[in-house]
């Protein structure tokens, strides 16, 4: 676990850096929260005491004793700064120290990661686009912003990134992966497909799409070109960054997968596709019947995408294919047994396998899974954040990548 340096510069985004926080500490990393004096206009010092569980200190004159101005630069894993606003970016950039946060810039040894947010105007601005190449250049992180719905009633890029993503940012530069996914080009299936009845009903399942999205989070932030194929997603956002390509039906989901996995290095199927889908869909809403028997619904077999993927490669291309399996446990066998026989019969390279009973998982912060591989490994990954899994489902592709030539 790390010492994170966590600054906060002056932005009404500076109450979404109150989740990261959380989300830190809960993976079990100390955090110094070390806020500007304007950033403390917008969230004050109870509230990131409260969360960090240290003081917080804003310049270089308080405790002078322990003299934090170096002190807290040199003892960091990481620095991150969210909001970094168009200010402390150029503050940055010229190496000025005028408070306890650019001090502490100035005395890491460790990564940086920047989260800017700012109106678009400032963001597109040459003094701010220069600043960030200048940070860029020295090895900094710099986040993109996300793009939509700014302070006032204005949207455009420079909302800050959602926690989730520079939380999934800050894993990678923290476990030293941070680029090990450069250059490649990765797909990642999310959600659940829809099958429709007639124009207003379907069949469908409980599938957020968040366990994918944090895959798409985790791989833009180890440097990968990140597509990601999203069947009716239910999450709050999708990281900027990463191309994303809208589906509705298994159909659909398969061929956006196979279109897009020709390119790729990597395809995970971490999307939940409806297996079956009505042979007809009607072309007007099905109305009640006046004797009151309700219509049967004639189903038929979906193809699998997964052995599809898996087919085409045997044609040819190379990508490392990751299925998932959501399993549950019954009198034929435990949840690892039902597993493995998917595991043959895909054909994939890496299976992430979930226990589903009791509604655990859909839709939750947190996940628990383990990885089955081809070449025997069994890789376990205790109950953490989905973010924290989409990093070892990562670990594990690179390691089946390996010295592979780019
Ligand atoms: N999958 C797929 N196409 C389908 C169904 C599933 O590509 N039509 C993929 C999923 O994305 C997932 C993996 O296959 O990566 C396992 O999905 P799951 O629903 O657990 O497997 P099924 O083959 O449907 O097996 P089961 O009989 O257990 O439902």
């Amino acid at each position: 676990m790390g010492e994170i340096v966590l600054g906060v510069s002056g932005g009404v985004a500076a109450y979404k850096a109150a989740q990261l926080v959380r989300l830190f500490t809960e993976a079990g990393h100390g955090v110094t929260v070390v806020p500007t004096d304007a950033a403390l206009e917008f969230v004050g010092r109870a509230t990131w005491e409260a969360l960090s569980g240290r003081p917080v200190q804003t310049g270089v004159f308080e405790t002078i004793h322990e003299v934090p101005h170096v002190r807290l630069g040199q003892n960091a894993d990481l620095v991150v700064v969210a909001p970094a606003t168009a200010n402390t970016l150029a503050k940055a950039a010229a190496g000025l120290a005028d408070d306890l946060l650019t001090n502490a810039l100035l005395t890491a040894r460790c990564p940086v990661l920047m989260a800017p947010a700012m109106h678009t105007e400032m963001w597109e601005h040459a003094a701010t686009q220069a600043n960030v190449a200048t940070l860029r250049g020295r090895g900094v992180t710099v986040l993109d912003p996300a793009v939509g719905r700014l302070t006032g009633a204005d949207s455009g890029p420079g909302r800050l990134p959602e926690p989730e993503q520079i939380h999934a940012a800050a894993l990678a530069l923290l476990a030293g992966h941070a680029h090990d996914l450069a250059g490649r080009r990765v797909v990642v299936t999310a959600g659940g497909t829809r099958e429709f009845l007639d124009p207003v009903r379907f069949l469908g399942n409980r599938s957020s799409g968040l366990q994918g999205v944090a895959l798409a989070e985790a791989a833009l932030a180890r440097g990968a070109s990140v597509t990601l194929i999203g069947a009716n997603l239910s999450v709050p956002a999708v990281p900027a960054g990463v191309e994303v390509v809208e589906v509705v039906t298994t159909e659909e989901l398969r061929q956006a997968s196979l279109a897009h996995a020709a390119e790729a290095d990597a395809v995970v199927m971490a999307a939940a596709p409806a297996d079956f889908r009505p042979v007809r869909c009607a072309d007007v809403k099905i109305k009640k019947r006046a004797d009151g028997h309700a219509p049967v619904i004639e189903l038929v077999e979906n193809p699998d995408v997964l052995v599809e993927l898996v087919a085409a490669r045997a044609e040819g291309r190379a990508p490392v294919i990751v299925g998932f399996a959501a399993e549950t446990g019954d009198e034929r066998g435990s949840v690892l047994d039902h597993a493995r026989a998917k595991f043959a019969r895909k054909g994939c390279d890496l299976l992430v396998v979930n226990d589903v009973s009791e509604g655990k998982v859909f839709g939750r912060a947190e996940n628990e899974a383990v990885i089955l591989s081809t070449d025997g490994a069994l890789h376990d990954v205790p109950l953490g954040s989905k973010g924290a899994l989409a990093h070892e489902i990562w670990s594990q592709v690179v390691r089946l990548l390996g010295r592979e030539a780019i």
